[in-house]
């Protein structure tokens, strides 16, 4: 008797839920052609482009019809990255990516760097501040110039830059600023200070930004990923200046960088104001921050208890 329930089942399959989803599918398909097809020839100037999170934002811009302006101090990992635009993407209609090397931390050759950047197409379309440096210490035996080091790449060299292509976005009446923050830009964890320092200032620099610009026409998005595969950690300075040099499991764990630099586009498409790409513990953990300080707090004193500067967890 109970195979009398199907029909009905399937009655209620093809006249209910197939006519309900169909537009809503046609209308994802439309949205995702249009926003993507906005994207089409545009300059998009994109740091730390010569490892990680940065290459995979390279070839989803560059696959995306963008005209992309590649920059880090590594020039030959430059070259190599847009290599393999070329070879792996040949049939993509637009132009051959452009590689600057600069360091961001020489904030007084920013100036210099944007005029080169600018000289390329005349115009920036989207700038993707995406270049950083992790940190892994304790307060108390970080020296003050690690501080420094990991402020002026993660925090003033992003706003030098920043400020500097402005007044071009602000004279066009277009543009879109685009930070890769961390989750660590909405909460702060032990033996990160440096690191969740520079990403709260940044985080807290571009929603006044936003403010500000948005009267021209400017769109900015913040953007607040979770762990990421990438030599991130690798490359993480620690309190006595020294690298780090390990691959954490964390961070080895993390999200690809593919899949991160997809929902970035797809964002950065949809003029999204913030965009958190995160598992449900740091959602949670951002959300105590919020509602419940105190027990947020309790968690943190336990979790410096259990780890140390140089163990991760
Ligand atoms: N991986 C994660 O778990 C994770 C999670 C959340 C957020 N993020 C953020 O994602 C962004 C990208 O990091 P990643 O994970 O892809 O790490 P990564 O592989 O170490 O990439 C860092 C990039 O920044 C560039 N860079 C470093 N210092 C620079 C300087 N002084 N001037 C110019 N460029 C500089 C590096 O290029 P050169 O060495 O060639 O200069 C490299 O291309 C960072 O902002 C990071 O904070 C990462
Ligand atoms: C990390 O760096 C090493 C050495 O530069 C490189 O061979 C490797 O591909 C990098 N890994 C990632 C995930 O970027």
């Amino acid at each position: 008797m109970a195979s009398a329930g199907w029909p009905l089942f399937w009655w209620l399959v093809g006249s209910i839920c197939i006519p309900l989803s169909l537009p809503w599918l046609l209308f994802k398909i439309f949205h995702f052609k249009k926003s993507h097809a906005k994207l089409q020839g545009k300059v998009v100037v994109i740091t730390g482009a010569s490892s990680g999170l940065g290459e995979a934002l390279a070839h989803v811009f560059y696959k995306a019809g963008c005209k992309v302006i590649l920059i880090a101090r590594r020039e030959n990992e430059l070259a190599r990255v847009k290599n393999d635009l070329l070879s792996l993407h040949p049939t993509i209609p637009t132009h051959p990516p452009v590689i600057i090397s600069m360091d961001l931390s020489e904030l007084n050759d920013i100036a210099g760097h944007v005029k080169k950047i600018l000289a390329v197409y005349n115009k920036v379309d989207i700038l993707i501040n995406n270049a950083g440096i992790s940190y892994r210490g304790e307060i108390i035996s970080t020296k003050v110039d690690v501080d420094i080091k990991v402020m002026l790449i993660n925090y003033f060299g992003q706003i030098a830059l920043t400020k500097a292509l402005l007044p071009s976005m602000v004279e066009l009446r277009s543009g879109h600023i685009v930070a890769i923050s961390s989750i660590q830009g909405r909460i702060a964890l032990p033996y990160r200070s440096a690191y969740t320092a520079s990403k709260h200032a940044l985080q807290a620099f571009c929603d006044t930004l936003r403010a500000e610009v948005a009267g021209h026409n400017i769109k900015v998005t913040v953007v607040s990923p979770g762990y990421i595969r990438t030599n991130l950690s690798v490359n993480a300075v620690t309190g006595s200046g020294q690298q780090y040099g390990v691959l954490d499991e964390t961070t080895a764990g993390g999200y690809s960088p593919q899949s991160v630099a997809e929902q970035i586009l797809d964002g950065v498409a949809d003029d999204k104001n913030e965009l958190l790409i995160s598992p449900a513990s740091p959602r949670i953990a951002i959300f105590l921050r919020t509602v419940c300080p105190s027990l947020y707090f309790l968690v943190m004193k336990k979790r410096a208890k259990h780890t140390t500067s140089d163990k991760n967890s």
